[in-house]
């Protein structure tokens, strides 16, 4: 378990580190942009092991990002922090002007109520606050 501010820490460095890598030829960027995700919403409920598309906004996309890619991870809410796991990204290196990304929620998730997940383009945007529970029905959970 990371501290809050090294956890937003190294997912920054991760996720700058590897904008880096997969843009190397791209002029350094001043500019920020936050896509604004629009699925998941707040209080939806995930099942572990279930498909999941996962939406932004990309209409404000400006030219400079359309060919950039994207870093999704998964976190919750408490303690005042994100408690990204940025061990377990939940899909990498997916164009961002897609506006969207499928991925499988991990199968061995504890029950909560405020999951977020972070997009990180420029600058990392939280989703609001969702639940992922156990899919009651599978045996093997
Ligand atoms: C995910 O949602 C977007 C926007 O609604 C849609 O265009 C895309 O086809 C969906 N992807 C899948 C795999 O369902
Ligand atoms: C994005 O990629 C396309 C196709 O490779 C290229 O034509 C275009 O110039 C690129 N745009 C930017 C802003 O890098
Ligand atoms: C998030 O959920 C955990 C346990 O599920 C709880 O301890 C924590 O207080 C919650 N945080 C917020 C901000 O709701
Ligand atoms: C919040 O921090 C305390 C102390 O570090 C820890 O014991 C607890 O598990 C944390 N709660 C969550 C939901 O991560
Ligand atoms: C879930 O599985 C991953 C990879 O197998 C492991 O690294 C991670 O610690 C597990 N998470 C929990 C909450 O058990
Ligand atoms: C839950 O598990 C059942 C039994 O394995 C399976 O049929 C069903 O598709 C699963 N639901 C999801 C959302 O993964």
């Amino acid at each position: 378990m990371f501290g809050s501010l090294f956890s937003l820490f190294s997912a920054l460095l991760l996720a700058v580190s590897y904008l880096v890598s997969a843009a190397p030829v791209q002029p350094v960027e001043l500019l920020v942009w936050s896509p604004t995700i629009t699925s998941p919403k707040l209080g939806d409920v995930w099942l572990t092991g279930s498909t999941q598309n996962v939406t932004w906004l990309i209409d404000d996309i400006p030219d400079e990002k359309k060919n950039s890619t994207g870093l999704l991870l998964l976190g919750y809410f408490a303690n005042n922090s994100e408690n990204l796991d940025i061990k377990h990204p939940l899909a990498s290196g997916f164009p961002i002007a897609w506006g969207w990304v499928d991925i499988t929620v991990p199968t061995n998730l504890t029950r909560r109520d405020n999951y977020t997940v972070v997009l990180f383009g420029d600058s990392g945007n939280a989703s609001p606050a969702f639940t992922i529970k156990p899919n009651a029905t599978r045996a093997s959970n």
